[in-house]
């Protein structure tokens, strides 16, 4: 699997053309030199050859049949590998070290390559000769045995053969670990960025330090995120700055309709008017109130009371709270405790963030459903977890992320009351707890509802 992912890398392929290349330029090469040191060997061959007729011809001419006879006698005794054959017109030996003519004499004159086998015995051996037909129709064969030549060519053969070989394996390791290592550190910018899209906008991709189009690559993208975390910041604090600057406007307007109200007649159109201008007000105050502690939370300016507190406890009461909301939407309030769930948090804030999760599931939950809190020692080991699921539409999966983010509503819910803030706040408490906080669907029938799960960190 390993392996097919590096044959898809560029790098790979361009290391096998590469290689191809390389072979298409040292195949030819190698041809060559074994071409010519045969070549080489071979005219050696013929050269001692040549020579020899040369001096017998000489010696015919001077001293007649009897000198030649007496010469090629001598000469096939010296055990030097050289092969003499002197015959009769029939082809019957005259003298020599060869017992029969080994091949055909059609021209006066020629090249042969025989095998013969050696006076004294053993394997039958390559050689090669040239033959003559000397005045008086008597034939002389002079030839070299090539066994050597022969062996020594199968030495280059496999030299070369070697050569190829590990040029070859070069190649294709080269290849593989180049890429392998192309592929390590491409692999390593997918995975921070892969974090970075988890939601850790902190991750930068590391350099090698090397400035080659890697490290290019890297720096990029790492100003590409400070680009993008500074307008994040930036986004974040106008949204804040708003919410705190209008606050006190809101505050004072809030004050004064309560003063208004207080000169009117109870019942009357103007107090009713104002009523709702009031309740408003009240709606948009807890609006801001609710983006700032997020902006704090995330910011980490906030400073959180952390006290040893049972998670359990803490459900409890807020279960307890909106109990009578529950009764009025005609939703059954279920609270499973296993343990205490201890913990060390800020009380006030899980409170809050259990409380939204309670408010979606109420407000969610058709009438006569069941919503479950429920506080229980996590499937993870030293962990506590608190889950809220109920019976309503759920949240598809494609939006379980997104749901978190500030002001994010889903069509389905536009006619509920809500900001939108809500499972933002959560996500800000689950964040300063070091804990998690996970959307998934709580049952496998339809509708699937939601179940909400916090898993914090627990004390033993
Ligand atoms: N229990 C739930 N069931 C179905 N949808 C939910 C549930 N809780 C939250 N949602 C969806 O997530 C959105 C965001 O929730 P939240 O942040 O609490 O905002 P709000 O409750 O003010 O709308 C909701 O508008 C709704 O679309
Ligand atoms: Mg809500």
């Amino acid at each position: 699997m390993q392996l097919l992912r590096l044959f898809r890398t560029t790098t790979f392929r361009l290391a096998l053309i590469y290689l191809l290349l390389f072979l298409a330029a040292v195949l030819p090469l190698l041809g060559f030199i074994y071409w010519s040191s045969l070549m080489l060997l071979e005219r050696q061959t013929d050269e001692t050859l040549a020579s020899e007729v040369a001096g017998l011809e000489e010696l015919y001419r001077t001293s007649q049949l009897a000198g030649l006879i007496e010469a090629v006698t001598t000469r096939a005794n010296r055990a030097d590998g050289g092969l003499y054959l002197l015959a009769r017109p029939d082809g019957t030996p005259l003298a020599g070290n060869l017992k029969r003519w080994p091949g055909p004499r059609d021209e006066p004159q020629g090249r042969i390559s025989f095998d013969y086998r050696p006076k004294d015995g053993g394997e039958i051996r390559p050689a090669r000769g040239e033959y003559f037909l000397l005045t008086g129709g008597v034939w002389l064969l002079v030839g070299q045995d090539v066994s050597q030549l022969r062996r020594i060519e199968g030495l280059i053969l496999q030299a070369l053969g070697v050569a190829l070989a590990a040029t070859l394996c070069l190649g294709i390791v080269g290849g593989i670990v180049t890429s392998r290592r192309m592929i390590q550190r491409l692999e390593a910018i997918n995975h921070t960025t892969r974090d970075i899209m988890a939601g850790d906008l902190g991750r930068r991709v590391a350099l090698k330090g090397s400035g080659d189009e890697l490290d290019q690559l890297a720096e990029n993208l790492n100003a590409m995120l400070d680009q993008i975390e500074r307008l994040m910041v930036a986004m974040k604090e106008v949204s804040a700055n708003i919410a705190h600057d209008l606050r006190t406007p809101l505050n004072r307007l809030r004050s004064r309709i309560e003063v208004a109200l207080i000169s009117l007649d109870e019942g009357g159109e103007s107090a009713s008017v104002l009523e709702r201008t009031l309740e408003e007000t009240d709606q948009i105050l807890t609006t801001f109130n609710a983006l700032l502690s997020i902006a704090r939370l995330e910011a980490g300016t906030v400073a959180s009371r952390r006290e040893t507190l049972s998670l359990a406890e803490t459900a409890a009461a807020v279960v307890e709270l909106y109990e009578p909301l529950a009764e009025e939407r005609d939703v059954r309030l279920v609270c499973e405790v296993s343990g205490p769930g201890h913990m060390t948090g800020d009380k006030d804030l899980l409170s809050q963030a259990i409380a939204n999760l309670l408010d979606n599931a109420i407000k969610f939950s058709p009438q006569g459903g069941t919503v479950r809190v429920s506080v229980a020692p996590s499937r993870e080991p030293q962990t506590v977890e608190i889950g809220v699921s109920d019976d309503g539409p759920g949240i598809p999966e494609a939006d379980r992320d997104r749901v978190r983010g500030r002001f994010v509503r889903l069509e389905a819910s536009r006619n509920q009351p809500g900001s939108g803030l809500g499972l933002s706040l959560v996500a800000a408490v689950a964040q300063i707890h070091e804990g998690r906080f996970v959307l998934e669907a709580a049952h496998r029938t339809q509708p699937p509802g939601l179940l909400a799960r916090l898993v914090f960190p627990s004390l033993p």
